[in-house]
């Protein structure tokens, strides 16, 4: 799909890679409803966006009220495109996670982008061509330890996606899961910035997540895409070999708990 003058109605646009988001997509054309929390950040973004007639509405995606604003102004503007990129995690063993803290994980990162996509589908149905990105991770993927919560939320993104592409196939909806590995921002508390140096894990910056997701949108048959290498082979090796994965993994679990406890 081409972006240029298509209507994208991204969330989550106030954080690392959501800014970087809007930043590519409107440079190719594309008008942006931006939406997040936090109103200040949104703005800026808006004004310092390339191009005409976008929109910031700061708003709590895990309320129905937020939902019920998105859905009439994605009617209201004929979305075209709805982006799922809000998103929360924490790093916690899971006996430290509190009962608000996993709802909250699971409302955020898997009810609020269903809900929304339920909404939205009579909306892109409209349009002659449309897309549904929602933004998982390798953790949607890859259980890891001190993310339990965050990897339940992100596999299941990753399965209610392979769904929908398939409820949709014969539609005008492509429906695409789009999974980035880990990268620098401010979804990662300093404990885990820490861990991460500790471990080794690569990390990307945000403007290249947001190109490889621009150059996602254009390929019109791609439903999937991972990102990062070796993090791909080890998503393969995962599913036919886990405790291959198992093994490897129990090797950095005291690393992992000195930081998660
Ligand atoms: N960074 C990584 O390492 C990484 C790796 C793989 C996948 N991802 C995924 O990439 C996506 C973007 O994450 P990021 O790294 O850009 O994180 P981020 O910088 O923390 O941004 C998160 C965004 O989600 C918004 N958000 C959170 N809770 C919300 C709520 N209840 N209502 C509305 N908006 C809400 C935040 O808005 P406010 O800040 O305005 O509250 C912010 O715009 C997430 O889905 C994340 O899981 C990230």
């Amino acid at each position: 799909m081409n972006v240029n003058d298509k209507t994208v109605l991204l969330t989550g646009a106030s954080g690392g890679i959501g800014q970087e988001i809007a930043r590519v997509l409107a440079a190719a054309g594309a008008k942006l409803i931006l939406t997040g929390r936090t109103s200040g950040r949104l703005a800026e973004l808006k004004q310092e966006l390339p191009g005409e007639g976008h929109i910031a509405v700061a708003l709590d995606v895990a309320s129905d009220e937020g939902v019920n604003e998105l859905a009439s102004i994605a009617e209201e503007h004929a979305v075209d495109i709805l982006i799922n990129n809000a998103g929360v995690n924490q790093l916690a063993t899971h006996e430290h996670m509190s009962s608000e803290a996993i709802s909250r994980m699971m409302t955020v990162n898997l009810c609020a982008p269903m809900i929304l996509c339920s909404r939205l589908i009579p909306v892109l149905m409209q349009r002659p061509e449309a897309l549904i990105v929602n933004v998982g991770s390798i953790m949607g993927s890859i259980g890891m330890a001190g993310s339990a919560t965050y990897c339940a939320s992100k596999f299941g993104l990753r399965g209610f996606t392979e769904s929908l592409r398939r409820e949709l196939a014969d539609s005008n909806i492509r429906v695409v899961y789009f999974a980035p590995r880990m990268t620098s921002t401010s979804i990662n508390s300093e404990q885990m910035m820490a861990m991460n140096q500790a471990l080794g894990t690569a990390m990307d910056n945000p403007g290249e997540v947001a190109n490889q997701l621009l150059s996602v949108i254009s390929k019109s048959n791609c439903t999937e895409q991972y990102l990062g290498w070796p993090e791909k082979l080890f998503v393969r090796i995962n599913a036919v070999l886990p405790g291959v994965v198992d093994r490897a993994l129990k090797k950095q679990l005291p690393t992992v708990l000195s930081y998660a406890r």
